[in-house]
């Protein structure tokens, strides 16, 4: 599909197998998402701007390379989105960090704000979106307005599973957003679920029902 980035790495194809087995236990399931966020991290940042900084070695003066610009910021939607920040800020420690709560309105079925806490500075900063399933695409278009909102202009969205449906939703909204998946699925169910899927990504991580 136009605009979408499928990581298509070995490493985070097997990873994502073993994720979607339903006798996959919470703590592997844990333990892989971890795994795969660190590689997802490696791809959507491949192209970061490099700088020169001239260094010191124990033998020499050099001109060693540097990712250029202010520090990256990673954008967790609550919350499933902190499954995958976890291994990208092993792979990013400096990263500043914003996170976005929302929850589906029973009668609108449109999402509702409940937090938000971001850096200040949003516009001269590359933000990564993570939320680890495109479905509906409703809580990702919404958070990614609310960040242009607070003045954001250079976003990428990560995820690890994107429905065809929410692609067009998000790609409708966010036209200038990349979005980057491990997979795009068949389509969503009556019940807003990923097909074939993981099942409920948060209730997998969290053990929860
Ligand atoms: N959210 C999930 O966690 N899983 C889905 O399949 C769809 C949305």
């Amino acid at each position: 599909m136009d605009g979408v980035n499928v990581i298509d790495h070995p490493l985070v194809q097997h990873k994502l197998t073993i994720m979607r087995k339903k006798e996959t236990s919470t703590a592997g399931f844990r333990r892989l998402l971890r795994e795969i966020s660190m590689l997802l991290c490696y791809e959507v940042t491949r192209d970061l701007e490099l700088t020169l900084e001239t260094i010191e070695t124990p033998l020499v003066e050099m001109k060693a390379p540097i990712v250029e610009g202010k520090k990256l910021v990673f954008v967790s939607i609550l919350r499933a989105g902190n499954g995958l920040l976890e291994g990208m800020l092993e792979l990013v420690p400096s990263a500043r960090v914003s996170h976005i709560g929302l929850y589906r309105d029973h009668d609108t079925l449109q999402p509702v704000e409940y937090y938000f806490k971001a850096p200040d500075d949003l516009d001269e900063r590359l933000l990564i979106v993570v939320d680890p399933m495109l479905a509906t695409g409703n809580s990702s278009i919404a958070a990614v307005h609310k960040l242009k909102e607070r003045g954001a202009k250079n976003i990428r969205f990560l995820c690890l599973l994107a429905a065809p449906e929410g692609i067009r939703n998000f790609q409708e909204a966010h036209p200038d957003v990349k979005i980057y998946t491990a997979s795009i699925d068949s389509h969503l169910n009556e019940k807003g679920y990923i097909v074939p899927g993981l099942g409920d990504a948060g209730d997998r991580m969290y053990g929860t029902k």
